[in-house]
């Protein structure tokens, strides 16, 4: 496996892979299983949503692929590379520019004006161009507001910079947990178009997370986190109640079956080692 594989079938190549991933939680003195084999390639200029019920792991999933939280087991590659042999420096690096993060409570800085929010993810890399981010929030609908501090702002003009900062480094891969989670119908329906616009004009991978069953359908591919494991959208939402992690004499298959032709495509084992 290198990063000049070739695209199987047509596919977009895989810009980030879940590789039969576990994630148990603490709690007491139990363990909690939250994630128990999750696997999911997900494809160039895509857009992922995920569904689950509450506590089914889809912001555990989130932070295991923005290398926020390490796995228990299993691996998150990005272009194949193992994240996890990266090193601190170069994993925040990695982060900062490959990745752009929507959050469902926006989590702008509120001494910053909207302009010096969206500029931020590049300040931190020295970058002193305030121009881009000027774009950026003329993409979002939001350049009247570019001085005004978050507070001064609605739930949805908030969101609308929170995309405009994601956006900043140009990076290659969007991860939204429930962006619209906070806001009123209208007002989250107008900004996933808008999220979903700017994800296929500027070619982005987009995982989403949404408890809303009419957004998760406007992904190019649905999934629902059940059992916890990715599985195509019409399964049952279940908690994770019984799943365990392996252990290396556990015999389990290291990738879950496929059972929809998108997971074939998207799972190709091939991909995988
Ligand atoms: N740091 C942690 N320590 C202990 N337990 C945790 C931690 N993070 C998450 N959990 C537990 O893991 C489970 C999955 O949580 P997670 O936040 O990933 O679910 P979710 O699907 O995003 O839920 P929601 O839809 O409510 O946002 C929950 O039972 C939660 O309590
Ligand atoms: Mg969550």
């Amino acid at each position: 496996m290198n990063e000049t594989e070739p695209p199987e079938k047509g596919n977009p190549p895989s810009v980030l892979a879940a590789e039969t991933l576990y994630k148990r939680f603490r709690a007491g003195s139990a363990a909690v299983p939250v994630l128990s084999g999750a696997g999911m390639i997900f494809r160039e200029g895509l857009c992922y949503t995920i569904r689950g019920v509450s506590g089914s792991g889809k912001t555990t999933l989130l932070h295991l692929l923005a290398g926020l939280e390490a796995p228990d087991s299993g691996r998150v590659l990005y272009r194949n590379q193992d994240i996890s042999r990266f090193s601190r420096k170069r994993l925040a690096g990695w982060r900062g520019r490959a990745i752009g993060l929507v959050f469902q409570a926006y989590h702008l800085l509120p001494e910053l004006t909207a302009l010096e929010n969206v500029n931020l993810p590049a300040m931190l890399f020295g970058e002193r161009d305030a121009k881009p981010g000027w774009a950026l929030l003329e993409a979002v609908g939001m350049i009247h507001r570019c001085n005004h501090r978050p507070w001064e702002l609605s739930g949805g003009e908030q969101q609308r910079v929170a995309i405009a900062r994601a956006l900043r480094n140009d990076p290659e891969i969007l991860i939204a947990d429930e962006p619209t989670g906070n806001l009123d119908e209208g007002t989250g329906l107008e900004v996933i178009d808008l999220l979903l616009d700017l994800q296929r004009s500027r070619g982005k991978t987009l995982v989403l997370a949404t408890h809303d069953s009419r957004l998760a359908r406007m992904g190019d591919r649905q999934l629902v986190l059940t059992g916890g494991k990715l599985e195509p959208s019409d399964r049952p939402l279940v908690p994770p109640t019984s799943a365990s992690a392996p252990s290396s004499s556990s015999g389990e298959p290291r990738h879950a079956p496929e059972s929809q032709s998108f997971l074939r495509e998207s799972e190709n084992p091939s991909l995988l080692p």
